[in-house]
């Protein structure tokens, strides 16, 4: 007996390797994380001892009534509005009593910002904490009067060590708290530094408990990695109810959250802000910055919606086909070739469009990679409105697949990907038809096609 413990000591000391981005672990070092496949994210920790029992199941635990669906009181979920419009938007409605967010942006993006604004206005009905683990009490202060905030009743907090925050939400019972950010925060009871996978977990874990028991809204600041991920855990976003991703070019003063998932509201929202030097301004009609930012129409330019992941995604394509040499070529910029020489394929036998003497260049704006064919139509489109030298209307868009027999068939999600461009302002769309909505969406004229040339026969005359 004795010795068996011995082991399973020395066992307990030696490193594992965790991987940074979803918590996974491997006894030894590899370049690539067996759990989520990501490279370069296995780094070298030391495992938590677990303390003793804690694993087994007690099997003289009492056993505990269980109820029907049916007799369990369902309430409808009352949301208290932040006061910031957009914010409300992305988030169902407003704050949920007992319901952890989590905000993950970029370092400067404004998540700090943002809060200090929504925890103002809501400090006006309920009591709100907001503790701050990255700028000290005077520099929240000093940001606070800069926003023209009367902060009276802002409580603030600079404290780092979760047992203590714990310890003042509980003493302090607040409606709304707000932890900037999580990755600064340790808990005691954990031996591995601050911003470790073990202690990130831990600490949102210890503050979603607090969250639901106490029935405090709680806000999770969270840093994002270069790759896009929320940096730490991606097992944050499960234990959460709400996740927030807070975007823009830091270079541009108009900045984009979005739900990405919630227990409490639909995903894909998006809110539209603009950083002014007062703070974040809600934007409402979010269209005319995006569509301004398209200048005038130019031939060979057709917008797609595109499906990153969970995100619609409005995408420029850019098509130039000029006059070329005996061998003309087909080049392709975050698109693929091989699916590029196909299309004309198609365009050329389906729509009677020959391009064989010409080269072709075809362009993704913004870097961006699509993959998905859904990107088919808009590239024809692109394509034959270069060769006319003449442009798409203002406010088009178009996504489908395009198949070989010169069909377009649905996209997967078309009815998010419509109403991604209407709430950025877009008019017109040819989709396929099965995409096609079956109740009108405000602002959008749609037309349906099931075969390429009707689609080409239609941009002739729009
Ligand atoms: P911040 O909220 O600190 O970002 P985060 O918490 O996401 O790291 O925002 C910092 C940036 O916002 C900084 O570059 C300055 C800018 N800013 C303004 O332009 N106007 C303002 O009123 C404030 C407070 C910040
Ligand atoms: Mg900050």
């Amino acid at each position: 007996m004795g010795s068996r413990r011995d082991n399973a000591l020395m066992a307990r000391e030696r490193t594992i390797y965790s991987c940074i981005e979803c918590g996974g672990t491997s006894p030894k070092w590899l370049g690539r994380c067996p759990g989520c496949g990501a490279w370069n994210t296995l780094e070298e920790t030391i495992p938590e001892p677990v303390p003793a029992g804690r694993n087994r199941i007690q099997p003289l635990a009492r056993t505990q009534p269980v109820a029907t669906l049916a007799e369990i009181e369902a309430a409808e979920i009352a949301h208290r509005p932040t006061g910031l419009q957009e914010l409300d938007r992305v988030l169902g409605g407003g704050i949920v009593d007992g319901a952890v967010v989590l905000i993950g942006g970029d370092p400067g993006i404004g998540k700090s910002t943002l809060l200090l604004q929504a925890a103002e206005s809501l400090s006006r009905s309920i009591t709100v904490l907001y503790v701050t683990g990255e700028e000290s009490a005077a520099q929240v202060a000093l940001r606070a009067r800069r926003l023209g905030l009367a902060g009276r009743q802002v409580r603030v907090l600079a404290e780092i060590q979760l047992e203590r925050i714990i310890a003042t939400l509980e003493a302090e019972q607040p409606r709304f708290c707000v932890i900037d950010s999580i990755q600064t925060l340790y808990s005691d009871q954990l031996t591995s530094a601050p911003g470790s996978v073990a202690q990130v977990r831990e600490c949102a874990a210890h503050l979603t408990r607090s969250a639901k028991a106490s029935g405090t809204a709680i806000v999770l600041v969270g840093h994002v990695t270069k790759e896009g991920a929320l940096a730490g855990p991606r097992v944050l976003e499960h234990m959460v109810d709400t996740v927030l991703y807070f975007e823009g070019d830091t270079h541009s003063s108009f900045r984009l959250v979005r739900a990405v998932k919630n227990r409490f509201g639909a995903v894909n929202e998006i809110g539209v802000f603009a950083m002014t030097e007062h703070g974040l301004k809600g934007v409402t009609n979010p269209s005319a910055i995006f569509l301004s930012t398209h200048g005038e129409p130019v031939p060979g330019s057709c917008v797609l919606v595109t499906l990153e992941g969970t995100r619609p995604l409005l995408v420029e394509v850019q098509a130039l086909v000029d006059g070329g040499g005996p061998s003309p070529r087909r080049l392709s910029v975050g698109l693929e070739r091989d699916r590029l020489a196909m299309l004309l394929a198609v365009l050329h036998r389906h729509a009677n469009i020959a391009s064989f003497d010409q080269d072709v260049f075809v362009n993704a704006v913004g870097g961006v990679h699509i993959s998905e064919p859904a990107a088919d139509l808009a590239v024809l489109l692109a394509i034959q409105s270069s060769l006319r030298g003449k442009a798409l209307p203002r406010g088009f868009f178009a996504f489908g697949e395009v198949g070989l027999a010169g069909e377009v068939r649905p996209a997967p999600r078309g009815q998010e990907r419509l109403k991604e461009a209407a709430k950025l302002g877009f008019a017109v769309a040819i989709v396929p038809r099965a995409n096609a909505p079956k109740r009108p969406i405000e602002g959008l004229r749609i037309h349906a096609v099931e075969r390429i040339e009707q689609a080409i026969d239609l941009v002739r005359d729009l």
